[in-house]
């Protein structure tokens, strides 16, 4: 795996058809949807209208996942077989991707989302970093957790669901904890937009797992700098809460 040449391809792939000052707009809009209009944008599917807002949720939210959920991964414990990783919600793949490498050899991934684009800009993140994977559409919530599945992972997703998901969610996630399956999920701090938390946190401390918040210095990769300086954002520190059980 070299996240290195990944990062270049990935900013081929979208600078190919868009000019940087394109993707720094997009990426001021992209973060208001989330911080701001995500009662109407997030349910309606918006937050990933364009393709200026889709590179720029690639290039700058891409590696930032990646590396936050590398870094929980050493706080709460490594995956502790390569196995098959299930990416609920899996965006552009990067948190399935970065559970996946952990491991050596680098476990089978498979990314799950509703959105077409993500289906497609996941298979080239697992391609890039030279994971097994395969994609599928599907909700979250009603995909059927693989018997072979070792982990799964959810980040930044649990959020958008309805609660009738959520909760249906939460039921499938205890059942492959109670099967040996390991269970990651990552969210962003703000109680705001997860009111649920402290529910789903009961419900993991009660499967003997855990609850955390994190912060983690970041040196952020050059295009994540660029992009973060052009839209006035602060990417230097990486904030998080997250629930890990199994
Ligand atoms: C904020 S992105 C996070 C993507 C990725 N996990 C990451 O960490 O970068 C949320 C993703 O969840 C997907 N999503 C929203 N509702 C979903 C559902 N019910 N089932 C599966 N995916 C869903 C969206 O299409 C989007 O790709």
């Amino acid at each position: 795996m070299n996240f290195q040449l990944f990062l270049e391809a990935l900013e081929e792939r979208h600078f190919t058809d868009l000019r940087f000052s394109e993707v720094t707009r997009a990426l001021r809009a992209l973060s208001s949807t989330y911080v701001e209009r995500r009662t109407t944008a997030l349910p309606a599917q918006k937050a990933l209208d364009g393709a200026g807002k889709r590179a720029a949720f690639a290039l700058y939210y891409g590696p930032i996942h990646f590396v936050l959920v590398q870094n929980i991964l050493a706080e709460v414990g490594m995956p502790k077989s390569p196995g098959l990783v299930v990416d609920l919600g899996c965006g552009t793949g990067v948190a399935g991707a970065a559970v996946a490498t952990a491991t050596t050899p680098p476990a089978r991934v498979t990314g799950i989302d509703t959105h077409p684009w993500a289906l497609d800009e996941a298979r080239f993140t697992y391609r890039e970093l030279g994971l097994s994977a395969d994609v599928r559409r599907g909700s979250a919530a009603r995909t059927r957790i693989p018997h072979d599945a070792s982990f799964v992972v959810a980040a930044f997703v649990v959020n958008e669901l309805t609660d009738s998901d959520r909760g249906a969610l939460l039921e499938s996630l205890q059942a492959a904890v109670a099967r040996g399956v390991s269970v990651l999920v990552v969210e962003p701090i703000s109680l705001r937009i997860s009111p649920w938390w402290n529910q789903w946190a009961d419900a993991f401390t009660a499967m003997g797992g855990r609850a955390d918040e994190w912060r983690f210095r970041f040196d952020p990769p050059m295009i994540v700098k660029r992009l973060a300086r052009a839209s006035r954002l602060r990417p230097e520190s990486l904030t998080a809460r997250s629930l890990f059980a199994g």
